[in-house]
């Protein structure tokens, strides 16, 4: 077993009866789902789920899970994801996919967001391995990139793999891939890309972790 197998696992423990569970998106949500539908098979765990993409939900009907949409749902009682970033004080980056905004949501509404990573996410601040992605409505992505550029933002639009168009979100819109100077902390770079008009959402995820489970070589360290 992997170290993002056992730490989803390890998150599929926290699910119990009658719960409302929202599924992430990637490689380790996508054990998750595994993991969940399992319980469900053999210990007949009666749950119902809300997808954060697509491609889980696709993933999660086909595993025999039940999928709600988030528009039939008033609470979620546990969202479970991974995450492309983790610093020290819990702060994530998110986004290599493209579903932020359902993300975000499922993050924010659930009364517990466990993530599940491996040690390699771990980093000492946000933007450190990656751009932080910022989906920005198709018809101000000009004006919304110069804002960026205001803060010091450095990058540009994201391309499809083929290189040959752009990526486009699962609710249209385009990605900015940003890189910011390394003093600005999560939380700063957080209150300054929400104040952007024309962003749609960003990829930090600062103070809405209430548990991180971070696999290294088979051991699960539990930070609360
Ligand atoms: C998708 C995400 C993923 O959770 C993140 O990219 C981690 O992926 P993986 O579990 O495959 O390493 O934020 O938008």
């Amino acid at each position: 077993m992997n170290d993002k197998q056992a730490v989803a696992l390890e998150a599929a423990s926290y699910v119990k009866n009658d719960m409302i569970v929202g599924l992430g998106t990637g490689s380790t949500a996508n054990y998750f789902i595994d993991a969940l539908a399992e319980r469900q098979r053999t210990e007949k765990l009666r749950i119902t789920t809300v997808a954060s993409s697509n491609i889980s939900m696709i993933k999660a009907q086909s595993a025999g899970l039940t999928v709600l949409s988030l528009s039939q749902l008033s609470q979620i009682d546990l969202y479970v994801d991974g995450a492309d970033e983790i610093t020290p004080d819990n702060a994530l980056l998110k986004g290599r996919g493209y579903d932020l905004v359902m993300e975000k949501l499922l993050a924010k509404a659930a009364k517990q967001f466990i993530v599940v990573a491996d040690k390699s996410k771990l980093v000492s601040r946000i933007g450190e391995n990656f751009a932080i992605p910022i989906e920005v409505m198709p018809f101000a992505w000009q004006a919304a990139k110069r804002s960026l550029e205001a803060i010091g933002g450095v990058g540009e639009l994201r391309q499809n793999v083929a290189k040959d168009g752009l990526s486009i979100t699962s609710y249209g819109s385009l990605v900015l891939d940003m890189r910011f100077d390394a003093s600005l902390d999560a939380d700063r770079l957080n209150a300054l890309i929400n104040n952007i008009p024309g962003v749609v959402e960003h990829g930090i995820f600062a103070k809405l972790a209430s548990t991180i489970l971070i696999a290294d070589q088979g051991q699960i360290e539990t930070r609360v």
